[in-house]
């Protein structure tokens, strides 16, 4: 990677394309998934190493629940052999949150999950943020419910709600996405991000997730730093 680059602050990947993955190896979906587990963990250390603050990665929208029962299973399957590995997470200065609707979740994986967000990581260069059972209307949803319990305990009036009221009530806690990088060739958002994405740039390839390397995000980084943002302004 070239040393002048502007390093976004927040990226998130809509890690897609697995299943043509496996597709086109003859092989079940369920193995794509498998191969990009791996490369989510490669990317996030990645990450860190070069000194990205906060990841933010789409592993299952509130929409893949159509997808058949055995694919789910495995997807959660994975996620918890993922989880329990976090364990050997002492110093790999990761920190892990997620985002999404929990409630649908078995009570093994959401210990699993609790445990991998207050797992000790030794200072925090990197926070990944994991959207889990994650969509984007579900956050705004999610957001309006807690401002509305403000509202109705007294705690705040309906003047007092401003942007930062929505942004500050999402799933999501830390700043808005500069970085969006889509693989698999597919170019939408298929609802993520959808609020913190206002301003985004976005980077789309036609990699596979499964077959994303270094050298994919290096490209994606270095594109993000050509683009001039401007924000409404001149
Ligand atoms: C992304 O890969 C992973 C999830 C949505 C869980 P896909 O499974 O969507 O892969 P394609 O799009 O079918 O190739
Ligand atoms: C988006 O991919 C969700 C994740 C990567 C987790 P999909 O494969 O579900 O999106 P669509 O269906 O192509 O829009
Ligand atoms: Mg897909």
């Amino acid at each position: 990677m070239t040393d002048k680059i502007i390093l976004p602050e927040h990226v998130g990947i809509i890690m897609d394309g697995n299943g043509r993955w496996a597709k086109k190896r003859g092989l079940p979906r369920n193995s794509g998934h498998k191969k990009g587990a791996e490369v989510f963990e490669n990317v996030s250390r990645y990450c860190r190493d070069i000194g990205i603050k906060y990841l933010t990665v789409y592993a299952f929208s509130t929409e893949n629940w159509k997808r058949p029962k055995d694919e789910v299973e495995g997807i959660m399957n994975l996620m918890r052999g993922y989880l329990k590995n976090m364990a050997n997470a002492k110093n790999e200065h990761i920190a892990v949150r997620f985002i999404g609707d929990r409630t649908p979740f078995d009570k093994d994986l959401l210990e699993l999950m609790e445990e991998a967000e207050n797992a000790d990581v030794g200072e925090i260069t990197t926070t990944v943020q994991i959207a889990l059972n994650y969509g984007g209307r579900d956050e705004i949803v999610h957001s309006v419910r807690e401002i509305a319990k403000k509202i109705a305990s007294g705690e705040i009036s309906p003047e007092d709600i401003d942007e930062e009221t929505i942004a500050g009530n999402l799933y999501s806690k830390v700043p808005e996405c500069d970085l969006i990088i889509r693989p698999s060739g597919e170019e939408r958002l298929s609802n993520f991000l959808l609020w913190e994405s206002a301003y985004s740039e976005f980077v789309f390839m036609d990699v596979l997730w499964p077959d994303f390397t270094k050298a994919d995000f290096d490209f994606a980084l270095e594109e993000y730093s050509k683009r001039n943002r401007r924000f409404g302004g001149v």
